[in-house]
């Protein structure tokens, strides 16, 4: 994979807002970390005030595409209410669909779009250690961060879709017959596995909101770990400690 050497604000001045690079290699999925740079959270000085350009730079080699809100617009038909899939602590989600001519090197595919709740429990702290976490990590078990916008005051994420939504979902539909047990085992292992990647990096990352609504699935039932936006760097070496909070919602509790 391209190996990522990225300090805070030390970066390539070259990286242009709003494109990734068309030669850029497509990244090979890796199960480790053992090659990979990947900067700390704490290594953002000003994380609350961190401005688009900043993050571009900071995030350059990651492959994140940038978009405008008028552009995500296009891709969830002005996030209709048929688009709808969902809405959590940060704010709705909708389906969309990105055409082949949007950006070089940008596949046609249907994506999963999240805005972020203006008025909601989260904000641009949430969004940006998403964007900071997802967009370094990469991993078959974890959710495919795509790129994100930041226009304004308004901040959305853009996700590969989905298929079969949250295991939450699956687990608690109505009306539907219910999980076969191998199906559930595939799903326990492939978190598991999401989560092992995590713990055993070079620079850990503890990811604090493990529950069935962010454990993803595809067409295939491979269970996916999203929303990183509580997730934290674990400690390294000898270093035992890590600092508490309590954090989570009604459904769950974690520090
Ligand atoms: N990448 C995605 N693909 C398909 N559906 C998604 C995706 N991300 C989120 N969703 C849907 O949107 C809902 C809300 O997601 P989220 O904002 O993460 O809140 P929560 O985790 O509290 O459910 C999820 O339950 C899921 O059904
Ligand atoms: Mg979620």
């Amino acid at each position: 994979m391209t190996v990522m050497k990225i300090i805070w604000r030390s970066i390539v001045p070259t990286f242009s807002k709003g494109v990734v690079k068309p030669e850029a290699k497509p990244k090979k999925e890796v199960s480790k970390q053992s090659s990979f740079n990947r900067f700390a959270m704490l290594e953002l000085s000003y994380p609350s005030s961190m401005l688009s350009e900043d993050l571009s730079i900071s995030l350059a080699g990651s492959n994140l595409h940038i978009f405008t809100l008028g552009e995500l617009k296009v891709i969830t038909q002005s996030f209709s209410s048929s688009n709808f899939l969902g809405e959590g602590g940060f704010g709705p989600v909708h389906k969309g669909f990105i055409d082949d001519k949007l950006r070089p090197g940008l596949k046609a595919q249907p994506v999963a779009v999240k805005l972020l709740d203006l008025e909601g429990l989260q904000g641009h702290r949430e969004w940006l250690t998403e964007v900071v976490f997802l967009g370094q990590l990469r991993h078959p078990n974890l959710v495919k961060l795509i790129g994100y916008c930041c226009e304004e005051e308004h901040r959305l994420l853009v996700y590969e879709y989905m298929a079969r939504g949250s295991l939450e979902k699956q687990l608690f539909r109505r009306y539907s017959v219910s999980l076969p047990w191998a199906t559930r085992m595939k799903i326990a292992l492939g978190a598991a596995e999401g989560l092992a990647y995590l713990h055993e990096a070079e620079k850990p990352v503890i990811y604090r909101d493990f529950k069935a609504s962010n454990i993803l699935l595809d067409s295939d039932y491979n269970a996916k770990l999203s929303d990183f936006g509580l997730a934290k760097d674990g400690p390294e070496g000898d270093d035992t400690h890590v600092s508490t909070r309590v954090y989570g919602d009604t459904r769950l509790c974690c520090t």
